[in-house]
């Protein structure tokens, strides 16, 4: 494995970066496995990006790790899924202290084992006054459920004359989705191939730069985290300006 970290510029790195974490079933099947075996191996992975943004100093992390339509999986599958998310977080629990990582979540965990609702709490709370990378696990996760939910709240805020329709704008709605305390995302990425955003932070990625990776989740890694950090910033935001006018504004 390649160190990159003297390729990126620490003053620019992104804020935020979001990954959909794809290929873990093609990744097992590569090897002749079930596709448990796959999600197993994903676990490095996470672990690995996690430390990798703490390292270089990326201030939030974002992984798709359970989504709504995930429920839609074969039963055993989805059972794997929910103890490793539960035997993970009871392992990292102590590595997460250590490196002043504050976990966080999105998504409707009401559906969620009890089990992972308890140790998700659990670690919540033992982390929460942490500041250096906050790592959220979007779990039951939809943008578009999150967005349903955003209109039905503010609907009843105004139903119930809390607000006015005029008082409606974008960071009113930044508030009511479950990310209220994120900022926007400035790097997506997403692994295996797939060129697809997947009912993932549709809202949130307004601006965002799309990263797209051939390598299958188990096998990714520091080097390729970086790669797709060196490449974002070979890319320049708008955020609907002209070239010129960016040019003035870093003068
Ligand atoms: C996608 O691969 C991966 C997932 C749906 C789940 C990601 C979960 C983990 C990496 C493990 C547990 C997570 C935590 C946070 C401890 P896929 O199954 O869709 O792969 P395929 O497209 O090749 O079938």
């Amino acid at each position: 494995m390649k160190d990159l970290t003297n390729q990126i510029n620490k003053n620019t790195l992104p804020n935020h970066i979001a990954i959909i974490m794809d290929g873990n079933g093609r990744w097992a099947k590569q090897q002749n496995q079930p596709r448990v075996f796959g999600h197993k191996n994903g676990v490095g992975a996470v672990r690995k990006s996690i430390e990798a943004c703490a390292k270089i100093g990326v201030n939030y992390l974002t992984l798709y790790a359970f989504s709504t339509e995930n429920w839609n999986r074969p039963k055993l599958e989805v059972k794997t899924l929910m103890s490793l998310l539960v035997s993970s977080l009871k392992k990292e629990l102590k590595t997460l202290q250590k490196n002043n990582i504050k976990l966080n979540t999105i998504g409707n965990l009401e559906n969620l084992p009890k089990k992972a609702q308890i140790e998700l709490a659990d670690v919540i709370e033992k982390t929460k006054n942490n500041t250096a990378l906050t790592l959220t696990l979007a779990l039951n996760y939809g943008s578009r459920e999150e967005i349903v939910n955003v209109i039905k709240n503010l609907s009843k805020k105004v139903v119930n004359k809390e607000l006015t329709i005029e008082d409606i704008d974008e960071k009113i709605i930044n508030n009511h989705l479950y990310t209220f305390s994120l900022p926007d995302v400035d790097l997506m990425i997403r692994t295996s191939g797939e060129k697809r955003i997947s009912n993932f932070l549709l809202w949130q990625i307004a601006y965002a730069e799309l990263y797209f990776t051939d390598t299958l989740w188990p096998d990714f890694n520091e080097e390729n985290l970086f790669q797709a950090i060196i490449d974002y910033q070979k890319r320049e935001r708008r955020f609907g300006k002209t070239s010129e006018q960016i040019e003035k504004i870093n003068d």
